[in-house]
């Protein structure tokens, strides 16, 4: 193995003369390559219902393989192999059916398991339809997105319904975004809190109303759980005496979510919920493309600045997701999308040199290389358990309590309060709505009298 080199003094270029390949291993998606076995274990969104609607078959492509997604005159929704089982000719130029489609060539029909309905030109005693079929895999329309299972049909897990899903009062906003990069840099943002105190703050200004305390460096813990990883930063502003704390959820593979948008955070709140539910579906070793819903709601958006009307295909209504701004602006006022599409194509993890704000970053790549390799040897990994309710309990969401400053050491108090809330959160993760803030409420104050 190359040995790795940085740049250890002033005006020392010329040190760095490796070209160092990314670690294909941890970053390849297609069929049977490590990452693209493990990823294929897990529903992925692949699709916007709205695409569907003009009643054509799409062309897609998911993980390195190119498919085609459609609505059959029925209603079902349909993940084929893009190029026909006959002799290849691409499904998006098909004829959707009341079952199926059938392609364009020589009118082989094809149901959305697959079957091969109908060979038109075959004798009527050919076998062909029962002896192959068309490549085909699960999807479920939910709320406006399509997901889609890629694995073995006997290691399909349950689709992941979250309780952020069924939240009263949320409604949810489906958005998807490209990005010309490997799934994982946008991923790995998802679990850099630090990134929002320079790249949403010191840096350019602050880039979200309401949470201009993202200033302040914050204490951040992580903590596994089933199939996650639960985290929250603290951080104080000003002399209110207010800690701020922010939770966020980071479920295997790539699914995230985070505390609320457009809130003012000047008060006491026990509970918030998240503003934000969001996939990265690796399309191919070097794209990717973001799915997800805008939760807007009354009880956490107070500031009333979220916009409908800019959520959906290539947009969502806050700074900095996207590509469509100009250069200018990108490079004035860089946002999110500019940071992971900057690191390239395919990240090289070896040329980067990790510090302590990294800690949630090193965490998810030790998790996805220990699961990954598990996959690959045929063992099981952590799952998702739902609760009784079948639902799976999130965290996501922002917490503010009224708490002097510890003289002693507060970075340390703070941490204590993470942990602490923390537990009561996951404690009361199962209940239902009312009952969970409510205890969530007394639990907290019975800990930290009159935070609430
Ligand atoms: S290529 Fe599709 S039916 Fe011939
Ligand atoms: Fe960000």
């Amino acid at each position: 193995m190359k040995e790795v080199r940085w740049a250890t003094r002033p005006y020392d270029g010329y040190a760095i003369r490796e070209t160092l390949q990314p670690d294909v291993d941890f970053l390849e998606v297609g069929p049977a390559t490590m990452t693209g076995e493990y990823l294929r274990r897990f529903w992925h969104p692949v699709a916007m219902s709205a695409q569907l609607d003009p009643g054509k078959p799409v062309a897609i492509t998911i993980l390195c393989e190119d498919l085609v997604v459609f609505r059959d005159l029925s209603g079902r929704v349909g993940v084929l192999h893009k190029h026909c089982a006959h002799r290849r000719a691409s499904l998006e130029f098909g004829r959707i059916e009341e079952h199926g489609i059938r392609c364009c060539y020589h009118g082989w029909h094809f149901d959305i398991d697959g079957t091969i309905l109908e060979t038109p030109g075959e004798p009527e005693d050919s076998q062909i339809r029962h002896r192959i079929c068309q490549g085909a895999y699960p999807a479920k329309e939910f709320k406006g997105l399509i997901f889609c299972y890629m694995g073995p049909p006997e290691e399909m897990p349950e689709f992941p319904h979250l309780d952020s899903m069924e939240i009263e009062g949320h409604e949810l906003i489906p958005y998807s975004i490209h990005s010309p990069n490997n799934w994982l840099q946008e991923t790995e943002n998802a679990i850099d809190p630090f990134h929002s105190v320079f790249l949403h703050g010191r840096i350019s200004g602050p880039q979200f109303p309401g949470l201009e305390h993202f200033l302040e460096l914050p204490v951040v813990k992580y903590r596994e759980r089933d199939g996650g990883i639960v985290y929250a930063h603290a951080r104080r502003s000003g002399s209110d005496n207010l800690v701020r704390l922010r939770f966020h959820d980071y479920l295997f593979p790539n699914l995230a979510q985070n505390g609320g948008m457009f809130q003012v955070m000047d008060s006491p709140k026990a509970f918030g919920r998240t503003s934000l539910t969001k996939w990265v579906t690796p399309i191919d070793d070097i794209n990717s493309r973001k799915f997800g819903w805008r939760h807007f709601n009354d009880a956490d958006e107070v500031l009333r600045q979220g916009s409908r009307k800019n959520v959906g295909w290539e947009k969502v209504d806050f700074y900095g997701q996207t590509a469509h701004r100009s250069y200018e602006e990108k490079q004035s006022n860089p946002g999110d999308w500019e940071a992971w599409s900057s690191q390239g194509a395919m990240n090289v993890h070896k040329r980067e040199y990790l510090g302590t704000t990294d800690e949630g970053v090193a965490l998810l790549r030790s998790r996805l290389r220990r699961d990954i390799r598990r996959v690959n040897q045929g063992k099981p990994i952590n799952r998702l358990t739902p609760s009784n309710n079948g639902l799976i309990s999130t965290y996501g969401g922002d917490t503010v309590l009224r708490l002097a400053k510890d003289s002693e050491n507060d970075p340390a108090f703070l941490g204590l309060v993470i942990d602490t809330v923390t537990d009561v959160h996951i404690k009361a993760g199962a209940l239902e709505a009312g009952e969970r803030a409510e205890i969530i409420q007394r639990e907290i104050n019975a800990k930290f009298p009159d935070a609430i």
